[in-house]
């Protein structure tokens, strides 16, 4: 039994193969323009079972768009999603039912329900896809709280919760159905570094207990470093780069270098702004 505390029948279930090898999902030649804007020109890229890919790129660059193409929610102008080796681009919705109950998407805002309590907005997905008695429902919540370290919170509201908390409750939802696929739009956006860091370790954490296959869209390097197993980079609407965190970190190309340097002193102007009250001011009044 793992430390995370997850049932065991909450675990990813290991199915053999068909096709795609390791992959668990695939896009290829992916094209998808919305009028006369192309987002997305020809993305080729199989994301490995078990592993975590962060996905970098400028802001409106389409990071959210690719999310969107793997979850179902839009599809491509041309080329394939596939998943588990078998297309997913053409199905109708209600074929799409059995891909969704694999995967979990935490959306870029957190995306609760305001007027329910985290209980009841923790249950939503179970009490619409899985027939689960009203205590089992409780039981699986409660687990999912612990896991995200968010226990004692179950009947507050939304509103009620920090920042942070509300991006542990929105994960713990997003998880609730036992997730072989999680997709996480910008987990850590809005957060202070605390927090981003506690929610980078959560990606880690579940990877590690569950052995579910993530993929992160994020901007946040530290998040980046922390639960990166591989890192590419949408620029143009085309991958521009493909290589661990080291190498994306040390790589030459101009677009890459660009982005880690623009964003790493982004932080930075962030850590000044919030720094006066502290060292810095401190620093200053000894004469430094
Ligand atoms: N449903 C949509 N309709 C029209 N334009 C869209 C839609 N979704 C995304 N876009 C546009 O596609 C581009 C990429 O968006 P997005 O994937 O959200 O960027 P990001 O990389 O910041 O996540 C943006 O210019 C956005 O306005
Ligand atoms: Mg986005």
């Amino acid at each position: 039994m793992s430390t995370v505390g997850l049932s065991e029948s909450w675990k990813t279930q290991e199915t053999p193969q068909p096709g795609g090898g390791g992959a668990i999902v695939e896009l290829v030649g992916v094209h998808k323009s919305f009028g006369r804007q192309k987002v997305l020109r020809g993305i080729d890229i199989a994301f490995q079972r078990g592993k975590t890919t962060v996905v970098l790129g400028p802001s409106g660059s389409g990071k959210s768009v690719i999310l969107k193409h793997i979850a179902g929610l839009l599809r491509p102008d041309s080329g394939e999603v596939r998943y588990e080796g078998k297309r997913i681009d053409r199905l109708s919705e209600r074929d799409l039912i059995p891909m969704r109950k694999d995967l979990g998407f935490l959306f870029q805002l957190s995306a609760l329900f305001d007027s329910m309590t985290i209980t009841e907005n923790l249950e939503f997905p179970l009490v619409e896809h899985e027939s689960l008695a009203p205590d089992e429902r409780r039981e699986r919540v409660k687990e999912v709280l612990a896991v995200v370290d968010l226990v004692g919170v179950e009947k507050k509201f939304p509103a009620q919760l920090s920042g942070g908390q509300q991006r542990r409750a929105a994960l713990a939802r997003a998880i609730i159905q036992g997730p072989r696929l999680m997709l996480y739009d910008e987990p850590t956006t809005g957060l202070d570094p605390i927090r981003s860091a506690g929610i980078s370790d959560l990606i880690v954490k579940l990877k590690k207990e569950t052995g579910m296959t993530g993929i992160v869209v994020t901007h946040d390097l530290a998040c980046m470093r922390k639960v990166a197993d591989r890192v590419v980079m949408l620029f143009e609407g085309q991958l521009i780069v493909d290589g661990t965190p080291e190498e994306i970190t040390a790589s030459e190309v101009p677009h890459v270098q660009h982005f880690i340097t623009g964003t790493a002193e982004e932080e930075m102007d962030k850590f000044r702004h919030d720094e006066p009250s502290g060292v810095l001011r401190r620093r200053k009044e000894a004469g430094a």
